[in-house]
């Protein structure tokens, strides 16, 4: 019956039409309210965001199926793809289908600028979860006035190391500086290749063309006293001697303690490398809590052997100390989403099991400054709190905002150009120096001392 209805001016009178038409609303009403009394749970769906690892996915699982069991409301999880640019272009066109788009969304923290005009702002909604939360790491998900997600994952970057080797070739402690890193990469690399190991390298890291990039050409110059490229006061300060020798001294590690296939590796490139015992050093992701930045956790799924062989410490410094770029994601809420009650009562079950899953976990410390974990969670984390916090580098998304993607992609693409050969550093800064200017129409600055 729904297939013919009347049409005004087909050969009905307007009257008869009328009438049909409300008992075609009438009919659809009586529907409606038999459909109701036997409603479909509410299905939310998300789009998660992490590497997922064999054993990941069942923890994950069950987690969403508990969410389900207390609240009656349905999850039904998305895929995504694993590098972070490709999740923007992924979340950027789902969120455009409006309400066919997902509901919940983990996003990268350096994306809330892009994405906030989809995003809810979760301030009031959420307000009762934040007194635990580390208040900088809630003040990096803000973007235009809102709080456009809420912290979820933290990592920062860290150096992972082979235990074993290290004390093979003598070495008591992990480097403190990438002179010390540099010194231990080439004798280990030298003594294991001795020994049939001919694949063996010194130190792995991330050099293909993407966002992990920036993320270790960042750590490289900070330590340098080369800045963040673009400082805390909204100036450019890329282009300064400091930044240009840390990417040449990056670009003199390849085929020389890194293999020259580092510059297509992401990270789970060099993490399938070190795993697979081909390298002493690797530039990873640590895991530390939403509501107390120090406490690293061990993100990554290992085999049991790179586990027990495997220390972790901070990134080492330069001439002016060290820095590990601050990493992570926060869930947040579409704009467009037709469930945003349900959406907002995910995030906070996901949260609550996210702190209360840090509170619990006393794995894998930064073994700093020895070989040895400290005896206890609290006495692990006052340790590595004062490491971390002197080493944070955090990457310029918030000054940027909405420009910050264009921002990352000019700074990926010259930083990759200078480690490939294709062009010197000195020229390659300052044509990047003048590409940002044109991106965000910021002033010149030197680098600042308390970014
Ligand atoms: C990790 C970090 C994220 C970063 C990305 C780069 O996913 O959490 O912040 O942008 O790596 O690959």
């Amino acid at each position: 019956m729904f297939g013919i209805w009347p049409v005004p001016g087909f050969g009905i009178g307007r009257h008869a039409a009328r009438v049909c038409g409300m008992l075609g609303l009438l009919v659809l009403w009586i529907l409606g309210g038999c459909h109701s009394a036997k409603q479909e749970p509410t299905t939310v769906s998300y789009l998660r965001l992490g590497w997922s690892q064999p054993d990941d996915l069942p923890e994950i699982e069950s987690l969403l199926q508990q969410f389900t069991r207390e609240t009656g409301i349905r999850v039904r999880d998305l895929p995504v793809p694993e590098t972070t640019l490709d999740q923007l272009d992924l979340s950027r066109g789902l969120l455009k289908r409006a309400a066919a788009g997902p509901d919940v969304l983990a996003v990268d923290v350096i994306w809330l600028g892009v994405l906030q005009p989809d995003l809810v702002d979760l301030q009031h909604d959420l307000a009762d979860e934040f007194p635990p939360f580390e208040p900088r790491l809630l003040r990096s998900y803000e973007a235009d006035g809102k709080l456009a997600a809420v912290p979820y994952t933290v990592q920062v970057g860290v150096l992972q190391y082979r235990r074993d080797l290290l004390r093979e070739y003598g070495y008591q402690r992990p480097p403190r500086t990438w002179d010390e890193l540099e010194t231990m990469a080439v004798r280990i690399q030298a003594g294991e290749r001795a020994k049939g190991n001919k694949d063996f390298w010194g130190y792995v890291w991330q050099g293909a063309a993407a966002e992990a990039l920036t993320c270790n050409a960042i750590e490289w110059q900070a330590a340098a006293g080369g800045g963040r490229v673009i400082e805390s006061n909204r100036t450019i300060s890329v282009n300064n001697p400091a930044a240009i020798r840390s990417w040449q001294r990056a670009k003199h590690w390849i085929g020389w303690i890194s293999p020259p296939s580092v510059l297509a590796y992401q990270e789970l490139d060099s993490l399938n490398i070190f795993d697979n015992g081909g390298a002493a050093f690797g530039r990873i992701w640590g895991g530390a809590s939403t509501t107390h930045i120090a406490l690293f956790r061990q993100m990554h799924w290992r085999n049991s052997l790179a586990q027990r062989i495997t220390g972790y410490t901070t990134i080492p410094d330069g001439l002016i100390g060290g820095a590990g770029t601050l990493g992570g994601s926060g869930l947040a809420v579409s704009q467009h989403s037709s469930h945003r009650r349900e959406a907002t009562e995910l995030v906070r079950f996901l949260i609550r099991a996210q702190i209360h899953s840090n509170q619990g976990d006393d794995s894998a410390v930064v073994d700093e400054p020895g070989f040895h974990s400290a005896g206890s969670v609290s006495e692990a984390s006052r340790t590595s709190e004062t490491a971390v916090r002197a080493k944070l580098v955090i990457r310029p998304s918030s000054e940027t905002g909405s420009q910050y993607e264009q921002v990352a992609r000019a700074y990926i693409d010259t930083v990759h150009s200078v480690l490939t050969g294709e062009k010197p550093a000195p020229e390659a800064a300052a044509a990047l120096e003048k590409e940002l200017v044109r991106i965000t129409g910021f002033p010149i600055g030197p680098p600042l001392k308390e970014d």
